[in-house]
């Protein structure tokens, strides 16, 4: 039988396979470790996803119109400069395969979203990784002589919390001739955003997904910004029915149901700042978020910042039904935790047993 697997592409072999975060299912654990909204859809939303349940027989819109037209006014853009993925994973994966990969220069900057290299590879590709500076800077004078025909920005970054400026932006995709993607997963959290580089930036590509700020994880539904030509582009490689009719009809009701979204963002931005603020006092190092996550350096009396205590903390929570994400694989990631914000019984808790590990001694 192990022979089979050597009919694949020989690169196949070593390819090193994305690793989601855990995602227990069941259990009464606090889950603080994959970014989500802690907040069940409203109704209107459920009801919209329950009413195509007798639709199921039909195929879907396949170019998920309503939506992208939704959005499209949203942003005041022409439905052209939308496209619609099976989350924004879908997407990021669309661009891969159209503008980066084998034989073509894909570049990232390290810390971001681990998906990428993995794209990359899949095709074939290798992914040029440019390290952020020590307090996660973005090393805007490397990048932008990288030549790269794909370039993935994450902002705000993840796992840092930081959001890039625009001018560092828009002058990163004046200087490389290629794609700059902005991956915009999490900037509903933001102060700001992107966006307005699309008005004259032709080969920016931004990218957002449902799955953060509008709780739709589950649904999986992302969507892409970018010039007509690029999404002309994605639109020719991607598949027929690429978003299926429940996450049509659930995005298009959370994009109407606003306001709900907009008090659950509030509340998670402000309980993210005194969050925050509460772990600072614990001394730690804490960088300042504009996601729904905060990247912390827990320590103690005795036990300095560094990847044995990030060790220590995540092990000790967890014994206490408390999931946070540890990247212990890079050096310049290892002494970090990251916690999602959650609800406010959850961050009490999470707070707590925080706590009491710091006063250990
Ligand atoms: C930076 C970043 N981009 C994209 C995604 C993927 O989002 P989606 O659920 O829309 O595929 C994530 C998910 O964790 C992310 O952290």
């Amino acid at each position: 039988m192990m022979e089979i697997a050597s009919y694949a592409k020989p690169y196949l072999a070593s390819l090193q396979p994305y690793v989601p975060g855990e995602q227990p299912q069941g259990g009464d654990w606090i889950k603080l470790n994959t970014n989500e909204l802690p907040y069940a859809p409203p109704a209107t939303v459920r009801e919209a996803i329950a009413g195509e349940a007798a639709r199921l027989h039909r195929y879907p819109e396949p170019l998920s119109g309503r939506l992208r037209e939704a959005l499209a006014e949203r942003f005041c853009l022409e439905t052209g400069n939308v496209i619609i993925g099976n989350g924004s994973d879908d997407l990021l994966n669309l661009l891969v395969r159209a503008f980066g990969g084998r034989g073509r220069r894909t570049a990232e900057t390290f810390p971001s979203y681990s998906l990428y290299p993995v794209l990359t590879g899949i095709d074939g590709g290798e992914m040029v990784s440019f390290p952020l500076g020590p307090a996660f800077e973005l090393p805007e004078e490397a990048v932008s002589a990288s030549g790269a025909d794909l370039l993935f920005l994450t902002s705000p970054n993840a796992p840092s919390g930081i959001r890039f400026a625009n001018e560092a932006l828009r002058r990163i995709a004046r200087s490389i001739k290629g794609i700059v993607v902005i991956d915009e997963a999490y900037v509903e959290f933001a102060s700001g955003s992107a966006l307005s580089l699309l008005e004259t930036e032709a080969n920016i590509v931004i990218t957002r997904t449902f799955s953060k700020a509008y709780g739709l994880a589950g649904l999986r539904v992302g969507y892409a910004l970018a010039s007509s030509p690029v999404i002309a582009t994605l639109d020719r490689i991607r598949d027929s029915y690429n978003v299926n009719r429940l996450s049509q009809a659930g995005a298009l009701a959370a994009l109407a149901a606003g306001d709900w979204y907009v008090d659950k963002v509030t509340e998670i931005r402000n309980r993210r700042d005194r969050v925050r603020a509460t772990l600072t006092g614990f001394g730690w190092k804490v960088f300042p978020s504009e996601s729904n996550f905060l990247l912390m350096a827990p320590a103690r009396k005795g036990f300095p910042a560094g990847a044995e205590a990030a060790a220590s903390l995540e092990g000790w929570l967890r014994e206490r039904r408390v999931l946070v994400r540890r990247f212990s694989a890079n050096p310049l990631t290892a002494p970090y935790l990251r916690v999602t914000v959650g609800t406010q019984e959850e961050m009490d808790t999470f707070l707590k047993e925080a706590d009491e590990w710091n006063q250990r001694v």
